[in-house]
């Protein structure tokens, strides 16, 4: 079995990340997707939660496994057998850390990363930025998976109620 792994914190997923799974899932017998743990991060959703919208929107891939973790990745990588990390890359301001990660993830352990162009329609893309505009009450509906959407405007409305 060929496998890789897509990381991230996915808070929540975006049609960016579902289209870097999908291709992914093209390349590889099976894809896991590795939800981080936010140590000191404050997220929106909770790691439950968030793998629970991952798996309802990557279900129709077919060979994706979806787990949290909270040590390294490529501790995640060495248990479970896995060679490759697979990056999408938005813009070269990416690529700045990206390739610390993916050298410092190689001399610790040989395992590879691979980056992946990210497709042009999502190229600004973030988890970060769709909250803040959500936030502000702009659409962000394009941006995200039917289902993501509406768990995000209603959390942002619960999280308004009890201001
Ligand atoms: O979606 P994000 O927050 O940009 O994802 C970053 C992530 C989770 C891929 C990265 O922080 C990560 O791999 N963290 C796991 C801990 C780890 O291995 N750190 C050393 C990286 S060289």
């Amino acid at each position: 079995m060929r496998r890789a792994v897509c990381p991230g914190s996915f808070d929540p997923i975006t049609n960016g990340h579902l289209d870097i799974i999908e291709r992914a899932s093209k390349l590889y017998d099976v894809v896991h997707v590795a939800v981080a743990v936010n140590r000191s991060k404050q997220s929106m959703f909770s790691v439950e939660e968030r793998i629970a919208l991952i798996e309802e929107t990557t279900a129709r891939y077919g060979n994706i496994e979806v787990e949290s973790h909270s040590g390294l990745l490529v501790d995640f990588c060495r248990e479970r057998g896995i060679p490759a990390i697979i990056k999408g890359l938005r813009a070269v301001s990416d690529f700045d850390y990206e390739l610390q990660m993916a050298q410092m993830n190689h001399g610790l352990s040989g395992v590879e990363t691979l980056f992946v162009p990210t497709s042009p329609t999502y190229s600004f893309l973030s988890s970060s930025l769709v909250k803040e505009v959500a936030g502000y009450g702009g659409d962000v509906s394009h941006l995200l998976p039917e289902v993501v959407h509406r768990r995000l405007v209603e959390r942002i409305a619960e999280r308004r109620a009890a201001e």
